[in-house]
């Protein structure tokens, strides 16, 4: 596909963002915002399906936003946003449509093209098969464990959705994730299992990662050691307790495995979890939880592609992510779930951002003269008040804080939400307003910027819609900067040096490498 997009720093938005950042962004007092804007809070804050946002604590005024906007319509994100979802080749240094919210579009949507609506079919059909599937482990009372093997995309999505659903997860299905190629995590979780009620997952886009691999021999290598067969007619079958989710079905096959679902090379990794690669999720919840998980996305999109940009919550939050990077230069944001379930998210948006929008050049290849996706990081609140919100609220940098809460509590001792809550109000506005004080050491200089996010409940249809909420925003930022946000080239090299590197660690041979290398090779060969 042509790439109609102008890429962010040759518009005429641009430089009136700069200008307007040193006149008014650079020296901008929320405080001062608040008093002067009675609207403020109405102003900039946003409800979309599922998702409440307050970005009224943020460094942002109307004309800021309004040029933001202009940015965004100068740069192409509409057009560019409608190719997405009309199933072109967007990813293109890998010749792939981008195609994730196909995954969550009812059976029976209108679609755009012949190509889009044949893609729908199989979808549901998939979908169909999945589901079942799911039903059926639910209902065999022979598996307690449910064993994923996968890694990034194959684990985080999958991972970070079971647990935020434990409340709903079926009382009879354990749900393990091991992803680390380190034989400690998947060695220390066979010994509390029995192969006869164990179901392996192996979860791989490709089929061919090392870390699932090396973990998916060894499951089977133990599942035979401990009375398993590859035939098929015996009781402990490889064919009962294994399964593939994949899009490499034939290797699946070669490694032993009858049942696979398959998805489709136009659903990048870490946008996966609506696929095959969510059957963990549907064993843990069942069908039709599962099918409002992607109903609450589904309203996400729809949200995202038919809103006008300025009342547009993913528009919204990732031009404010534009703003933040390439104008106060912030190099980080901090993600705050007041939350126990959501407590993977911020390793889950660790991915979906940074590998998304990483990059160091654009969709051409020209490198970019500007900064791209900031660094995610964070912990579950109240946890992280007691660790590093000291830096947040006093350090040197501006760490743009992201909190979500959820309205309603949660099953267990539901009494302490609001304590939880008035923690995440507080911390917020207490990196706002600051407070006063002679002695340096407990004086808060405050006007430090933060977003809220509110969810009804911590629901499939809620989940669902937060994550498709960050998928798009991480999609309108990449836009933007005109970069290929769908390919992940970056994690190549490594791999390549990895499968240099350990048959030298059994030989010694260091000849060729550079002194460091060669020197830790030799230490850890030591003793
Ligand atoms: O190495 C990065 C990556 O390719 C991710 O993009 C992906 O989610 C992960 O590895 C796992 O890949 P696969 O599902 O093919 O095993």
């Amino acid at each position: 596909m042509t790439d109609t997009r102008t890429r962010c720093d040759r518009t005429p938005a641009w430089g009136l963002l700069q200008d307007h950042y040193e006149r008014m962004g650079r020296g901008f007092d929320l405080r001062g915002a608040f008093a002067s804007d009675a609207q403020r809070f109405a102003r900039f804050s946003q409800q979309a399906p599922h998702v409440f946002a307050d970005l009224s604590k943020n460094l942002i005024d109307a004309r800021a936003e309004e040029l933001l906007l202009q940015l965004a319509r100068e740069s192409g994100l509409e057009a560019y946003r409608d190719a997405m979802f009309a199933g072109e080749a967007i990813n293109n240094t890998e010749e792939r449509a981008v195609m994730h919210w196909l995954l969550r579009t009812p059976r029976d949507a209108q679609t755009p093209n012949a190509t889009v609506a044949a893609g729908l079919q199989e979808v549901h059909g998939t979908l169909d098969t999945m589901l079942a599937l799911a039903e059926r482990v639910r209902a065999d009372d022979a598996i307690t464990d449910i064993v994923n093997i996968g890694i990034g995309g194959s684990d985080l999505g999958p991972s970070v959705v079971v647990k935020a659903l434990e409340d709903l997860r079926h009382p009879g299905k354990r749900l393990h994730f091991i992803s680390n190629v380190d034989g400690m995590e998947l060695g220390t979780m066979l010994r509390q299992l029995r192969p006869e009620n164990t179901l392996f997952l192996i979860a791989s886009k490709t089929f061919t990662t090392a870390e699932t691999m090396t973990n998916a021999h060894a499951a089977r290598r133990w599942f035979v050691e401990h009375g398993g067969s590859d035939d098929r007619a015996a009781p402990l079958s490889l064919s009962r307790h294994f399964y593939a989710l994949t899009t490499n079905i034939e290797a699946a096959r070669t490694f032993g495995i009858d049942t696979t679902l398959g998805f489709w090379d136009w659903v990048g990794g870490r946008y996966s979890l609506w696929s095959a690669i969510g059957l963990p999720i549907a064993i843990a919840i069942g069908a039709e939880r599962f099918r409002a998980l992607l109903a609450g996305a589904h309203a996400m999109d729809e949200h995202f592609r038919s809103a006008p940009l300025a009342q547009n919550l993913p528009v919204r939050l990732g031009l404010l992510d534009v703003w933040y990077r390439n104008f106060h230069g912030f190099t980080s944001r901090s993600v705050a779930p007041y939350s126990h379930g959501l407590r993977r998210l911020p390793a889950y948006l660790q991915q979906l951002e940074m590998e998304s929008n990483g990059k160091g050049v654009d969709a051409r290849g020209e490198t970019l003269p500007f900064a791209t996706s900031p660094v995610i990081w964070g912990e579950p609140g109240t946890n992280g008040q007691h660790a590093f919100f000291q830096m947040i609220h006093q350090g040197p940098d501006i760490v743009p804080v992201e909190f979500i809460a959820l309205r309603e509590a949660g099953r267990d001792l539901a009494d302490q939400h609001p304590r939880l809550l008035a923690n995440a109000l507080a911390q917020a506005k207490a990196l706002m307003l600051g407070r006063a004080n002679d002695d340096g050491h407990k004086r808060f200089t405050g006007n430090r910027p933060s977003t809220f996010l509110v969810l009804e409940r911590l629901d499939p249809a809620s989940l669902g819609a937060l994550v498709a909420l960050y998928e798009h925003r991480v999609f309108v930022s990449g836009a933007v900067w005109g970069i290929n946000s769908f390919d992940q080239w970056g994690v190549e090299l490594g791999k390549v040096l990895a499968k240099d590197l350990e048959p030298r660690l059994a030989s010694g041979a260091t000849e060729g490498m550079d002194a460091s290398t060669a020197g830790l090779v030799a230490h850890l060969r030591a003793g």
